[in-house]
C-alpha cells in the first residue's frame, strides 16, 4: 500500500516510523508547517513539502493525522481524490469527510503516542470506513503494522476513546499530581514504580474491582481522616482522594449487595 502522511505530529510520527519499519511504502509527509513536515519527512526518508499544490496523488491512503478541530479544513484543502482518504481521531465522526471524498474512513490508534518516546510501542487500531471494501481494505493494510485490529463504527470508536481517557489519561494525572506531592513532601516517587507496575501488570488476571486493595476498600474511615488532613495543603489532590475514595466505598456496597 503506498501511503500519504498529512500532519506532522504525535499520531504522523509515530505510526509513521511505525508503518516505515513494517515496510509500507510512504510516498510523502504534507504539513502546514515546512520545518516540521521536513522533520518527519527526513526521519522518515520520503520528501516533504507545506504546499497541498505539491501533493503526491498516487497515494492509495492519505492519512490524515491532524487535530480533531481541523480535519475538515484540511479536507476541503486536498484535491479530488480516488483513494482512501483517513483520520485517526477517537471522537470525530468519520462523516467529517463525507462531503471532500468518496472513499473514506478512520484509523484510530488506541495508544497513546509521543514523539518524543524513543520506542515505538504495541498499537492495537480501530478502523472504520463508509463501505464495506473501505473497511476491509484498512482492516487488511493495518494489519501489516499494527499489532490488533478491529472494526468499530463511529459509536463504539466513541465510547473506547472515553474508556481510554479514563484510563490513561486520569491515571497519569493522578500519578503528575502524586509525583509533585512526593517531590514537596521529599518522598522518593520512584519508590511507588513496582507498586504501579504490579497493578497494571495484574491486570486481565482477574477484573480490576478484586484487585483493589486501601483503606477505602477496608472501610478504614480513621486512616481515610489522616490521609485527608495530611492532604489539606494540595487541595487538588484532597479533592480526588476524598472522590476516589467514595467512588470505591459505594462501588464496593453495590457489589457487595445480596440479590434479592
Ligand atoms: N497523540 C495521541 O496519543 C493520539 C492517539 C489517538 C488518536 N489521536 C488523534 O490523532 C490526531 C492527531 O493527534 P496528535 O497527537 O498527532 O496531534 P499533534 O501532535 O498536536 O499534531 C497535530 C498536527 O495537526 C497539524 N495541524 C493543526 N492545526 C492544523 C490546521 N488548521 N491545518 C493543518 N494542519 C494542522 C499540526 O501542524 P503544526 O504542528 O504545524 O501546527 C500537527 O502536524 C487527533 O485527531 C487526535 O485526536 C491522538
Amino acid at each position: 500500500m503506498k501511503v500519504v502522511i498529512v500532519g506532522s505530529g504525535n499520531v504522523a510520527t509515530v505510526l509513521g516510523k511505525k508503518m516505515k519499519e513494517s515496510g509500507v511504502d510512504i510516498l510523502q509527509v504534507i504539513s502546514q508547517t515546512y520545518t516540521k513536515a521536513l522533520e518527519l519527512g527526513t526521519a522518515l526518508n520520503v520528501p516533504a513539502t507545506d504546499n497541498y499544490g505539491e501533493l503526491n496523488t498516487g497515494a492509495d491512503i492519505y492519512l490524515l493525522a491532524v487535530t480533531d478541530n481541523s480535519i475538515a479544513t484540511v479536507a476541503a484543502q486536498l484535491p479530488e481524490l480516488h483513494s482512501i482518504v483517513v483520520h485517526t481521531a477517537g471522537s470525530v465522526s468519520k462523516d467529517v469527510l463525507q462531503g471532500s471524498f468518496g472513499q473514506y474512513g478512520v484509523i484510530y490508534p488506541l495508544q497513546t503516542l509521543n514523539r518524543q518516546i524513543s520506542t515505538i510501542p504495541e498499537v492495537p487500531v480501530m478502523v472504520d470506513g463508509n463501505t464495506e471494501v473501505v473497511k476491509e481494505t484498512l482492516k487488511k493494510f493495518a494489519k501489516t503494522w499494527a499489532e490488533q485490529v478491529v472494526v468499530a463504527n463511529d459509536q463504539q470508536r466513541l465510547t473506547t476513546h472515553v474508556a481510554a481517557v479514563i484510563v490513561n489519561n486520569f491515571t497519569n494525572h493522578l500519578m503528575a499530581l502524586t509525583e509533585d506531592f512526593c517531590m514537596n513532601e521529599g518522598i522518593d516517587f520512584s519508590l511507588l514504580f513496582p507498586l504501579i507496575n504490579q497493578t497494571v501488570n495484574s491486570l486481565g488476571t482477574m477484573p480490576a474491582a478484586r484487585l483493589q486493595t486501601g483503606p477505602a476498600e477496608r472501610g478504614d474511615i480513621s486512616i481515610i481522616d489522616k490521609h485527608l488532613q495530611l492532604l489539606n495543603r494540595y487541595p487538588a489532590l484532597r479533592n480526588l482522594y476524598l472522590k476516589l475514595s467514595e467512588s470505591i466505598i459505594i462501588h464496593k456496597r453495590k457489589n457487595s449487595m445480596p440479590d434479592i
